[in-house]
């Protein structure tokens, strides 16, 4: 290809650098980094400079931004917003150059200072360059008047009604003592706090809205919002760093004093607003802010540098469109372009699927960047990524780098929409989404290797099957060096494998030590749990000595040995269990503690847990569709049911199992198999009515529609009903469901054996929060005693009890004069009744 003649790549660089204003400034939605926008202004600089017969009064040089587009009324700058000329780390510097070398554009600026002052070392104030949205604010007689953005430097935008929704403009200036200035113009940055930006995208994420490309973003489209209301919920706050016009004031003589004078009248100033001398001070306040940057609360870009004393900075002066006392020293970029090369999925340890972009490798604020999160299936579809599209990465702080936008214009052709996967990468199970959440999940949770060591510590852990002597390393270990691979391999370890497993393990902590130190200067990268890894200070402990002492290695084996016979013992001992702890310890997504207490005390055996159908759960108590499928689910993956049958032929035995409970005749039927069917017209109602007509899905079945409809149903529900039944596998999937069923009442006992404790026939509430145990565990001991729970107050309500920050169901009892229990009174009942 051959090189376009400078005119030619001036008209080319003016035309994408208006494109890139237009966005940026009127659209609010950017199309190229910062970083590429500053090349392209730098290029055309240069080249106008050096043919000066391309120089042209309307190009994007000599002006600043872009117009408004008329969405707010425009406000005219009596005094113009100016902006800054940049200055960056000098391209291809030698990697032993000096500051003056690597900085030079920083050294100009200052040398050129010396010159013209004819002074030494001069003063300026130095600043945080804030990464957000220049405005004006206007005060009369101490009284906000009127805000505006900057727009293009001489004519900007009124978004007053919407600055009086930021907290941290002042409405008033602060009284100090004397009358207020009739005009004070005060000017400075309106940006959007990290943490506020992080959550407000992990919210939109949450509901599956549109995230913020960044704080940036977030500030200005939030400032222009045509509704205030909206920009008030917005998390934006504002830094004041200068002035614009002023009447009935006399200003100090320096910039700096003239920054506190606003502090005093009420402005938030910048912490980091500092004053540096020379060459030298700038550059070390460059290198201090730089280092604090990541943990700074807000994003910065860069710092600036301003002459401090008035009367020299007028001496100095300005070109075209930024003062000549004025530099911004910008940092890396935290956003930059770079070809997404593919999307894989990672599993995560609860087997949380989520999606990951392998990235060309690129410099990002400093760091190479070669993986970045697209968080999920949503999130890509709105982004519309794909294999081989140029992206833009950000990374602010320590969060995961993440893709911001795609440009679209770099599109190379063939590419294709991105879809999830069918199956897990890691272990080849089923993925499901579950209504409403926006992640897929692996349902192979006991033996997905990427799920493993999950498996293996939660199972081991103290609320599930409490192993004495395996703690959560350990039992990550032992799945990391592969002694095991399931939670039943537990019961196969002997003392020889636990021994040789210490050691390995005292072996590899020591080496990850050693590996920490080595990696101190490395990169931000994904580690293989794909939790990022940030380089990060490590002390200088890397001798040998240092290390032994404090890993405390058991060089005799002799501790080892112990252990190990501890823990078989732990194992062995936890083979005799109850029902709920192991359900619990299987891990099943959504099936915590009191589901699987609930679960046993329905159904009695482990083997009614593992084959009722998800329908049929969902009509106990405290089981949603969203558990019951997951119980079911589970049950389906051959992996898990394998685990399963190792764990029972390696000995579990329940000391609880029992026949299922009697009042499941109350909740189960012939009417509750019929409601549960995805099928128009026929509700609650008329499937009573067929039930207690037919009594049995085989007499259902004889029937037909004319039947059905001499028993109550309408003619659209039977022939509803007729049309579903006519899919054979549907019929098929209704028997088993039945069989199940029957299986179930055949093996309960015929009567609900009546209980009878303190507490029967009365309805209690819990509320506020108890200090001895959760609601849960109160409630289930008030049940033992014959008590039925309830969630609201009402004149039916026996008794409430009412712990810590109990509100309104205490005022509704003692409006209704309902008896009121404290916690001491509850615990004084529950130790009498033990
Ligand atoms: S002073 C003539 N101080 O940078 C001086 N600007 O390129 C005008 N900015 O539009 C600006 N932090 O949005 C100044 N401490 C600071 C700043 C700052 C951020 C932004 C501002 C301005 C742009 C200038």
């Amino acid at each position: 290809m051959s090189k376009p003649s400078p005119a030619n790549r001036v008209a080319e660089l003016r035309a994408r650098i208006e494109d890139a204003n237009h966005r940026y400034y009127v659209l609010d939605d950017p199309s190229i980094p910062d970083a590429d926008y500053d090349a392209l202004m730098r290029e055309l600089e240069a080249l106008e400079a050096a043919h000066p017969d391309l120089a042209s009064d309307d190009s994007p040089t000599r002006t600043v931004g872009a117009r408004p587009d008329g969405g707010f009324p425009e406000v005219r700058h009596v005094i113009p917003m100016l902006s800054l000329a940049n200055a960056f780390e000098t391209a291809d510097v030698a990697e032993d150059a000096d500051d003056r070398a690597r900085y030079a554009e920083v050294a100009d600026f200052e040398r050129r200072i010396e010159q013209k002052l004819d002074i030494a070392a001069p003063v300026f104030s130095v600043e945080p360059k804030l990464d957000g949205l220049a405005i004006s604010l206007r005060y009369e007689d101490g009284v906000f008047v009127q805000g505006a953005t900057r727009g293009d430097g001489a004519t900007g935008e009124n978004v007053t009604a919407n600055l009086r929704q930021v907290r941290a403009v002042p409405l008033k200036l602060r009284d100090t003592g004397t009358p207020p200035p009739a005009v004070l113009e005060v000017r400075g940055e309106i940006y959007m706090p990290r943490k506020a930006f992080e959550a407000w995208n992990a919210k939109a994420l949450d509901n599956n809205e549109k995230l913020l490309a960044n704080p940036r973003n977030g500030a200005a489209g939030s400032l222009r919002q045509l509704d205030p209301a909206v920009t008030r919920r917005r998390p934006l706050a504002f830094f004041a760093y200068s002035i614009g016009e002023v009447r009935g004031l006399e200003l100090p003589e320096t910039h700096s004093q003239t920054l506190a004078m606003l502090r005093d009248f009420g402005f938030p100033i910048a912490p980091e607003v500092d004053t540096a001398t020379g060459f030298d001070g700038l550059i070390a306040y460059f290198r201090r802010i730089g280092k604090a940057r990541d943990a700074l609360p807000y994003d910065i870009d860069g710092v600036v540098y301003k002459l401090d004393d008035y009367d020299q900075q007028a001496t100095m002066g300005f070109v075209s469109r930024a003062p000549r006392w004025a530099l911004a020293h910008k940092f890396p970029a935290q956003e930059q372009s770079t070809v997404l090369r593919a999307i894989e999925v990672q599993v995560g340890r609860t087997g949380a699927i989520t999606p990951v972009a392998r990235l060309e490798p690129v410099q990002v604020a400093g760091v190479t960047v070669t993986n970045a999160t697209l968080h999920n299936e949503d999130q890509i579809r709105r982004l519309d990524a794909r294999e081989g599209d140029t992206v833009i990465v950000r990374r602010a702080g320590d969060v995961i780098p993440e893709i911001v936008r795609v440009i679209e214009a770099e599109r190379p052709a063939g590419t294709v929409e991105w879809t999830m996967p069918a199956t897990c990468p890691v272990c080849g199970s089923g993925l499901v989404r579950e209504e409403g959440a926006s992640a897929w999940r692996c349902t192979g949770g006991l033996t997905c290797p990427a799920q493993r060591k999950e498996a293996v510590r939660h199972f081991a852990s103290r609320r599930a099957m409490d192993i004495e002597g395996l703690g959560d390393k350990q039992a990550e270990a032992l799945v990391e060096f592969g002694f095991v691979h399931s939670p039943a391999d537990l019961f196969a370890l002997t003392v020889e494998d636990l021994v040789r497993m210490k050691t390995a393990l005292d072996a590899a902590t020591a080496a990850d030590f050693a590996q920490a130190v080595a990696d101190s200067k490395g990169a931000l990268t994904l580690d293989a749990k794909g939790e990022t890894v940030l380089a990060q200070e490590m002390p200088a402990w890397k001798d040998a000595a240092f290390l032994r002492a404090h890993l405390a290695v058991d060089t005799s084996g002799k501790l080892a040995t112990k252990w190990a016979e501890n823990l078989v013992a732990g194992i062995d001992a936890s083979r005799t269990t109850t029902l709920p702890r192991f359900l619990f310890a299987l891990g099943i997504p959504h099936l915590g503690e009191t589901t699987a207490k609930s679960l046993a005390q329905w159904l009695g055996t482990l083997d009614f847990v593992r084959t009722t159908p998800a329908v049929l759960l969902q009509a106990l108590p405290d089981i949603g569709g969203e558990v019951a499928r997951s119980i079911a689910t589970f049950f389906e993956q051959p992996g898990n049911v394998e685990v399963v049958d190792a764990l029972l032929a390696a000995g579990i035995t329940f000391t609880d199992e029992a026949p299922p409970s009697a009042a499941l005749r109350e909740r189960l039927g012939l009417a509750h198999l019929l409601v549960a069917l995805p099928v128009d017209k026929l509700g609650g109602k008329s499937a009573e009515r067929l039930a207690e007509t037919y009594g049995t899905l085989d007499a259902l079945l004889r029937a037909n529609a004319s039947g059905w409809t001499g028993a109550g149903l309408s003619t659209a529900g039977a022939d509803n009903l007729s049309a579903y039944l006519a899919d054979r596998e549907a019929l098929q999937q209704l028997r088993d469901t039945d069989a199940a069923m029957r299986r179930l009442l055949d093996a309960a006992p015929a009567t609900v054996a009546k209980a009878s404790g303190p507490l029967d026939g009365k309805t209690v509430v819990l509320t506020g929060s108890l200090e001895a145990m959760t609601r849960d565990e109160a409630g289930e001991q008030l049940e033992a005693l014959g008590a039925k729970i309830a969630g609201s107050v009402s004149k039916k309500t026996s008794l409430v009890v009412a712990g810590e920050a109990a509100g309104s169901k205490l005022a509704k009892a003692q409006e209704l004069g309902v008896e009121v229990w404290d916690e001491a009174q509850l615990l004084a009942f529950l130790a009498k009744h033990a």
